[in-house]
């Protein structure tokens, strides 16, 4: 397993998540997120946010990209891009920082993106700190 991800694959991932935004079904808030992850493989898995008349059944782009993952096969989340339009950063909601948990390495990062790049990076410890997971099940 790589122990950091390449430039080369950080902005592959970028660019997925800006490009899939707009695949996203959000007829309700109007705002489209997209999300690409670098698995421990290097392969790319995207997803979008699908929002539902009856609201609470929405998912997040987050949600969306983790199951892709998880359908092919990858194990570890490396890189996770989120993309979103608006002023502020697209950042996940705090259901996603912990399914980001589960799947997260000790290097995980997490880019925030707008259409226009990446505008933050952060780390799980940044966003979720003192998080609860796999290990303390015991
Ligand atoms: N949303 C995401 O998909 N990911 C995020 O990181 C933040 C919010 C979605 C949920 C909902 O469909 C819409 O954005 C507005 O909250």
């Amino acid at each position: 397993m790589p122990e950091l991800i390449s430039d080369e694959k950080r902005q592959q991932a970028v660019s997925a998540a800006i490009k899939i935004m707009d695949m996203a079904y959000a007829p309700y808030s109007q705002f489209q997120v997209g999300a690409a992850i670098i698995d421990e493989q290097g392969r790319l898995h995207q997803g979008v946010n699908v929002e539902n008349a009856a609201y609470p059944n929405g998912s997040c782009a987050e949600t969306g990209a983790i199951a892709a993952m998880i359908a092919a096969g990858g194990e570890k989340i490396q890189f996770i891009a989120v993309a979103g339009r608006g002023t502020e950063l697209c950042t996940p909601c705090g259901a996603c920082r912990q399914r980001i948990r589960e799947f997260a390495l000790p290097h995980t990062v997490i880019a925030i993106c707008d259409p226009s790049g990446s505008k933050a990076e952060f780390s799980l410890a940044d966003i979720l700190p003192h998080s609860f997971g796999p290990d303390n099940l015991g």
